[in-house]
């Protein structure tokens, strides 16, 4: 399979091309790295990307950034932040990629746990990955010539335990390796509409 993956050189993506490649041909995207550049908050950006790349048959994105802050201090502003830095980005890379995926293709969004099991100050982020989520099981009733579309919303990683260090007071760590199994299935499996919990 040709399969692209925004944010390959993340934490996240990193899990999605360890598990993919070798076996698939992967194109690496992200904002500067990988071997297309591409701004995902950026619609012409995204276009340009897909109009570089050409067909494939599996898009993976993970990517994403919201505000972290208490509601009673959070301003619109800032909540939208949440929209349009992890929810629109996503979404529109499916919305400009459906004619860019090969009939029975698919597309594998990242959402994260936080809608699930909130820490302080993620309201924020709880609601993008809620729309993620959502977004994703009613897409999947549309998905025209056989694609699929899922979403992973994985713990947080083990790889990430420093960065996080006191944020996620008695959350596990998942395995990098168990995040990338997610994607494998999404990627490879038979599976639409799914939400992949790694926890
Ligand atoms: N880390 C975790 O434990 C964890 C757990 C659950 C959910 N998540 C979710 O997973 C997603 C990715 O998180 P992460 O921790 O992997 O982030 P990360 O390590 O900071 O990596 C982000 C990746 O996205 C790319 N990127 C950033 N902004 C971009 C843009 N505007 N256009 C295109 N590519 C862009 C970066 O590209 P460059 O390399 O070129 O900078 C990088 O490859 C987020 O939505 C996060 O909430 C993370």
């Amino acid at each position: 399979m040709k399969i692209i993956i925004v944010g390959a050189a993340g934490a996240v993506g990193k899990t999605a091309a360890d598990a993919l490649s070798g076996k698939h041909e992967i194109i690496r995207v992200g904002r500067t790295s990988g071997d297309v550049q591409m701004d995902i908050e950026d619609i012409n950006s995204i276009r340009a990307m897909y109009q570089q790349v050409g067909k494939v048959d599996a898009v993976v994105s993970a990517v994403g950034h919201v505000h972290f802050g208490p509601v009673h201090e959070m301003n619109s502003e800032q909540f939208m932040s949440g929209i349009y830095g992890k929810v629109l980005p996503q979404v529109n890379l499916v919305l400009e990629g459906v004619d860019y995926v090969n009939d029975g293709g698919s597309f594998t969004m990242t959402s994260g746990v936080l809608n699930r099991d909130p820490i302080p100050g993620a309201a924020c982020a709880a609601a993008a990955n809620g729309a993620l989520d959502g977004f994703v099981k009613a897409a999947a009733v549309d998905m025209p010539r056989g694609i699929r579309i899922n979403i992973v919303s994985p713990e947080v990683l083990e790889s990430c335990r420093e960065k996080y260090d006191g944020f996620f007071p008695g959350h596990v760590h998942v395995s990098d390796e168990a995040v990338g199994l997610a994607y494998s299935k999404a990627v490879e499996g038979c599976l639409t509409g799914q939400l992949f919990v790694v926890e």
